[in-house]
């Protein structure tokens, strides 16, 4: 039979409320990225990571870019991303930017080759953009909770998504949900996971 192992990283909650119901769906184990040791990827066919976006960035998306040449390429992987900002088509191409792009293929490849020296990185390159199935989920932020550093992100994150004083709709709502917090999470969100998965 084949196994499936649900993986997140949550700073504040909401990855892993998605991910424990992903893993219901799918019967699959559960961790918590930062007790996975990423020996154990092995142990699964399928592997779903999910993580919160911060600036952009997927946490602990390395886990999945870093071990793609070392054998997950072979696997069934979907990805999925959890942020107030994924109504923006703009925002999530962003995001597959930031986190997939071709300094992750140059990374992922040389740290396969020191390994095993089998990864043309000139072929690699070809690529762009690491060929890694992500979905976007709606989020939650309660500015009143937010801690240390990531008021300092938060900020940083306020100006690369601009200020949607200018912008469309969308732009507008999310400049919104950044000030005043919002909760969009929506369990029905998971269905696109949960079916992908089971491809
Ligand atoms: C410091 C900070 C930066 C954030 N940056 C983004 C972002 O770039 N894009 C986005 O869609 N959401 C962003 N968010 C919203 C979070 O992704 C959202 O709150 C998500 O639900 C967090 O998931 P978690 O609680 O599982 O970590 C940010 C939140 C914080 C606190």
């Amino acid at each position: 039979m084949s196994k499936t192992a649900v993986i997140y990283y949550s700073k504040y909650g909401t990855t892993r409320r998605y991910a424990e119901w992903i893993a219901s769906e799918l019967e699959a184990e559960l961790f918590d990225a930062r007790k996975f040791k990423k020996k154990d990827l092995s142990r699964f066919d399928t592997i779903v990571y999910g993580g919160g976006i911060y600036a952009g960035g997927i946490k602990g998306i390395e886990l999945i870019t870093k071990n793609w040449y070392k054998g997950l390429s072979e696997k069934r992987v979907i990805v999925f991303a959890v942020g107030i900002t994924v109504e923006s088509e703009a925002c999530r191409e962003q995001c597959l930017e930031v986190n997939f792009e071709k300094r992750f293929v140059t990374d992922a490849a040389e740290d396969a080759g020191r390994d095993s020296g089998q990864f043309a990185l000139g072929e690699l390159l070809k690529e762009k953009r690491m060929p890694i199935r992500c979905f976007f989920l709606p989020g939650a932020f309660d500015p009143g909770q937010i801690r240390g550093m990531d008021k300092a992100i938060m900020a940083v994150t306020r100006k690369m998504i601009g200020s949607g004083a200018q912008g469309d709709s969308v732009d507008g709502a999310i400049a919104k949900y950044m000030q005043q917090g919002c909760d969009l999470v929506d369990r029905a969100a998971i269905a696109q996971v949960v079916e992908a998965a089971m491809e």
